[in-house]
């Protein structure tokens, strides 16, 4: 239970007052109706799982003849095993296999009601979810094509213990309980799945969205170091976000996700909201980036940022970053002023980044909004 909590919502009520959006967890997407404990869809077609079997164990024999016997047997089982998932996953797609749109929309519902967390920082998990899904994602390399939300490899170590991803611990184990629900979801489409659902829900765009991520092995965790580091600069941000395909217009488009959520000590050291509303998808941050006067705040913690009027918000120094970079405040005198323009742009740049590293043969298709429409 955060002691912060009745505080800021005081703080946020204060501010409504005065003209700006009062916080609100708007629940407009998920599917009217309680929820609905899903019973496992009847096989399609009794030679379907013969059919995955089978394209399943030429993929091996296909990966066995490329990779021979390189690596330990253990290893290359592994491998193997992977490759066979991704044809399998492919397979699936191809020959239209995969469960339908309506299957997943209920996995989304069930996300959807458990956002609203009574007691949790400012009443939402809706914050920490669209950060899982944004580390699952960020370790991409297009270099070499590793990382990415492809294999969820955040439930291993060491990288479930990279520093970076200190708290998540938390949006995983609630995800946990919805994988046990729906147990034939891939965690990589489940996390990204919430990522969108706690976007949509909190008031933000739709995200396009698709399924195909397959779940992978220990050998697929990504080097710690690849997710950006607060404490610099816009070098740091362009060398991180530059390795993964994005431009100055998304780094800025995918920075205002920060309008949700706050800083922890226990997790990253910084402390503290961006924005008077952290558990509504808005472009407050930019609008606060760019009009409030910041300035070091003075404590024995990290160096970051408060506002000089009330104490009581934050800015990183990467934050900070986004308005000294002429090309980055570019975007953000634009988004500061044109919400509708933030939230199309970010949209894009989410919708790429919870794609990074997935095979595009995994997917089936055109990515579906999900949500009642
Ligand atoms: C630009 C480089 C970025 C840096 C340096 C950065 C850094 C951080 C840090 C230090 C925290 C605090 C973690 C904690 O103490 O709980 C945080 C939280 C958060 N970040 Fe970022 N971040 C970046 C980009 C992004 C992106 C691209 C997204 C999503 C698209 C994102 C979404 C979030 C959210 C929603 C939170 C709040 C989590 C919570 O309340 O539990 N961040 N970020």
């Amino acid at each position: 239970m955060s002691l912060r909590t009745p505080l800021l919502r005081a703080t946020c009520a204060r501010r409504a007052g005065n003209g700006l959006r009062a916080p609100a967890l708007r629940r407009r997407f998920a599917s009217e109706g309680g929820p609905e404990i899903p019973k496992p869809p009847p096989p399609r077609s009794s030679s379907v799982p013969y059919l995955l079997a089978g394209v399943g164990a030429a993929a091996l024999g296909a990966a066995y003849f490329f990779y021979g016997t390189n690596g330990t047997p253990r290893e290359t089982a592994k491998e193997l095993a992977s490759d066979a998932r991704g044809v399998a996953a492919a397979a699936e797609g191809k020959l239209g296999l995969r469960r339908g749109k309506d299957e997943y929309q209920k996995v989304y519902d069930r996300i959807a009601d458990k956002l609203e967390q009574e007691g949790y920082d400012d009443g939402s998990l809706a914050p920490v979810l669209i950060r899982l899904a944004w580390h699952s994602s960020g370790t991409y390399n297009k270099a070499d094509n590793t990382g990415g939300s492809n294999y969820a490899t955040m439930r291993f170590k060491p990288e479930s213990e990279h520093g970076a991803n200190n708290g998540l611990n938390i949006a995983r184990e609630h995800m946990q309980k919805i994988k046990d629900e729906f147990p034939w979801i891939s965690y990589g489409d489940l996390w990204t799945l919430a990522g969108v659902a706690a976007v949509q829900e909190s008031g933000g765009p739709t995200v396009p969205w698709r399924p195909g991520r397959i779940d992978g092995f220990e050998h697929h965790v990504t080097p710690d170091g690849r997710l950006p580091d607060a404490s610099q600069a816009e070098d740091h941000l362009r060398f991180i976000f530059y390795r993964m395909g994005f431009n100055d217009q998304e780094i800025v488009a995918l920075s205002g996700a920060h309008a949700m959520g706050r800083c922890h000590t226990d997790r990253s050291g910084f402390e503290g909201p961006w924005t008077f509303s952290p558990v509504t998808f808005s472009n407050q941050y930019f609008e606060l980036l760019k009009d409030e006067p910041w300035e070091w705040r003075k404590w024995k913690g990290p160096a970051q940022y408060e506002d000089k009027k009330t104490h009581s918000l934050m800015m990183l120094p990467t934050d900070m970053a986004l308005i000294k970079d002429k090309s980055f405040r570019k975007y953000v005198d634009i988004y500061a002023k044109d919400e509708q323009a933030f939230f199309k742009d970010f949209s894009k740049a989410f919708s790429k980044l919870i794609e990074l590293g997935v095979p595009t043969s995994q997917f089936a298709g055109e990515a579906w909004t999900m949500g009642s429409q």
